[in-house]
Formats: structure tokens, sequence, C-alpha cells
């Protein structure tokens, strides 16, 4: 067989599995409705507010976008209390992670990360001849900080804390992360990123920006695809100390945020109202959908985001094909390396009831045989 003829490092790297799409499994199953409960999309959708925005800029799409996102980044300013220098959009937080990484990563530069995470971290740092060390999470799911930092050598150049973390739903203490931003060396940068913050309620909780305030040398990433409901547009913006973000600039491409995300997602931030009523109403669901799936005998990690990593005691590829005609999808956790367990997007009251009813009419068919 001849050799590819791609660029080396590629070979490394593994194809992103994706989760199945709302259009493929209507078109496989002859359904006219499909539920999506497996990318952590928002299930109320967008604001109204935020989808006129995007209606109205529709009339200039002829015209490229402001290059550097300007309103958008004065709006995220005011929002937060910091400058508009201070942050950089991009083309989802995925984009900025794969640009902080192209940006900092040098070949032999060693990333380190606790897995199951966020797939970006090492598709990007392989991508770069960079090293991925990737670190277990601790017993109880979280990012272990201990670990991370006893892997620190002279060749470390970046640390990804995902926090709270994608697949599990977890985050680390206040005190656990002051104790470990406070001694990291000066030669690491720590990259939190923070795609679920708008979820967290739970006190123990410090959130990147409010620590770069207070000076410490981090660059945060968020994004509207969440919380925000807007993934379809793909808006991600990275806060940090400006020169921080300056090789960053360097490489972005030049209309990295399209008009339509940029408008979309200033109408977003300032309908906060709409953001709350999501918050309160996922609140409630995840509360309901924890309990329910508890009845049926699953093991539900306590989450701080929206959506649930769920023990299923089953192989949750199984599971994910049973639900499948039915019209819902969730993620099987086996990419990850965990196939008994499932990633759960909480939905509405009616979503969440449909999957319950499924999940036990699935249940009740298997404990026969
Ligand atoms: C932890 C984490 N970071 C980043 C992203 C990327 O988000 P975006 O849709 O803005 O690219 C995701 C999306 O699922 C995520 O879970």
């Amino acid at each position: 067989m001849s050799k590819p003829t791609w660029r080396n490092e590629i070979t490394n790297i593994d194809p992103y599995i994706p989760g199945k799409s709302i259009e493929d499994v209507k078109k496989e199953y002859h359904l006219e409705r499909v539920l999506r409960l497996a990318s952590n999309e928002n299930p109320r959708g967008a604001s109204p507010k935020a989808m006129e925005a995007a209606r109205q800029s529709i009339e200039d799409i002829q015209y490229y976008p402001e290059t550097t996102a300007k309103e958008l980044r004065e709006g995220l300013a005011h929002f937060y209390h910091v400058s508009s220098d201070e942050i950089i959009t991009a083309n989802g937080a995925d984009n900025i992670l794969t640009l902080l990484i192209s940006a900092y990563v040098n070949e032999g530069d060693e990333v380190i990360y606790c897995t199951p995470t966020f797939p970006t971290y090492r598709s990007t740092t392989l991508l770069m001849g960079g090293v991925p060390i990737e670190v277990d999470l601790t017993a109880d799911w979280c990012f272990n900080l201990d670990t991370i930092y006893e892997q620190i050598t002279l060749d470390t150049k970046m640390i990804f804390i995902c926090n709270p973390n994608n697949p599990t739903g977890t985050i680390v203490s206040t005190e656990q992360l002051l104790a470990f931003l406070d001694k990291v060396p000066d030669h690491v940068q720590v990259v939190l990123d923070e795609a679920y913050i708008e979820y967290v309620e739970d006190n123990d909780y410090m959130n990147g920006i409010d620590l770069f305030k207070k000076s410490y040398p981090i660059i945060t990433v968020r994004t509207f695809s969440k919380y925000y409901g807007l993934a379809g547009l793909r808006v991600g913006y990275a806060v940090a100390p400006k020169e921080k973000l300056e090789p960053v600039l360097r490489i972005r491409e030049p209309f990295a945020t399209n008009r339509t995300a940029i408008h979309a997602a200033i109408a977003a931030i300032n309908d906060q109202a709409f953001a709350k009523s999501h918050l309160l109403e996922n609140k409630r669901e995840k509360v309901y959908l924890c309990k329910e799936l508890k009845a049926l005998g699953y093991e539900v990690i306590e989450s701080h985001t929206n959506f649930l990593f769920v023990y299923l005691n089953m192989d949750s590829v199984s599971l994910f094909k049973g639900l499948l005609p039915h019209g819902i999808i969730i993620r099987p956790a086996t990419p990850w390396g965990y196939p008994n367990h499932a990633r759960i997007t909480i939905g509405t009251r009616e979503q969440n009831q449909l999957l319950v009813e499924l999940l036990s009419s699935i249940r009740a068919e298997t404990s026969t045989y």
C-alpha cells in the first residue's frame, strides 16, 4: 500500500466521531421528528431576539463581517467588565482551542490534560507535533490537578482544564484550582475551557474570567453554542491578557466570526431574561431526569452542566441503536473508552419524559431474557 501523502502528524490523529445528525436519522428511519440529546444543544433554541438579529443580518450578507468582531467583543467586554482588547472571537470555541494550540505548541512541547475530556486538546497537539500527556480523572470523575501538576516538566507548554468537564459534567473546587494556579511555573500556559460555565451554580467554583481579573495569567475559553443556543452559528471566544492573544490574532483567519453569528450573539447576551429561563428549566429538568434515570437503575454522576454522564451497565452503543428507530439520539461514551456509559443532554420535560418512557420499555424487554 502506498504511503499517505498527508502531513505525517495527521496519521496519529483519529477521525472525530460526531454525534449522529438529526438529518441522517430522519432519512434512515423515515421519521418526521428526531430528538437529539447527544450534543448538549439548548432544547429551547436561541433567544427570539437573537433569531431576529440573525434574520436582519441576512440583508447584508454580501458584505464581509468586521474582521475582529469588534461590536461583539465590545458587548462581551461590557458584560464581563473587561477590555475588548482582552477578548478574541472565532468560529466556535473549538476553533479558538485549535488556534491557541497552533499558536503556542512547538514540536516536542508537552500538553497536559485529563481524560476523558474534549478531544480537540489531543488532536491539535498531535497536529502541531506536540506530545499529549494524558492523566486520569480522579475517582469521582474530576480533573486531577495534583496529578497534572506532578506531570509538569521543562517541556510542558500548555495545560487544559475543562471546567466543567465534558463528558463527565464535573468541576474542580475553588481551593483546588487556586492551589494549582499558585504553583504552576511561568513557562506553562494554563487554559480553562468553560464551555458550560453558565450552568454552574455551585458556590465552590471559581471561573476563569474572575481569576483573570485577579491577575492570574490564564486563558479562558467560552462559547455561545450551549447556554445561548447558537451552536449552528459557531461563536466562541477567549478572554485573556492582551499579549496572550497576540499570537492567536496573527494566525486567525481574517473573518473567523461570521456576520450573522456576530449579530445573533450580541442579541443573545443582551437577552439575559431568556437565558435565565433556560437555566431554571435546565436545573429543574436535571433533577427530574437524574431521579428517573436512577429509578431505572442507572448510575448518574452529579452534573454541573446541561448533560448527564450515565453508567448504563450495558453496552451504550446497543442502547443508542435501540433508541434511534424511536427518533432519539444519545451519545455513547465508547469513543472516550467508556463503553457502558453514555452522555445524555438534558431536554425539556416532554423530551425527557419520552426518553425515560423508551428507556423503561427497553429495560423491560431486556430484563425478560
Ligand atoms: C468542553 C467543550 N469545549 C469546547 C467545545 C466547542 O464548542 P463550540 O461549539 O463553540 O465549538 C465544546 C463543544 O461541545 C465542549 O464541550
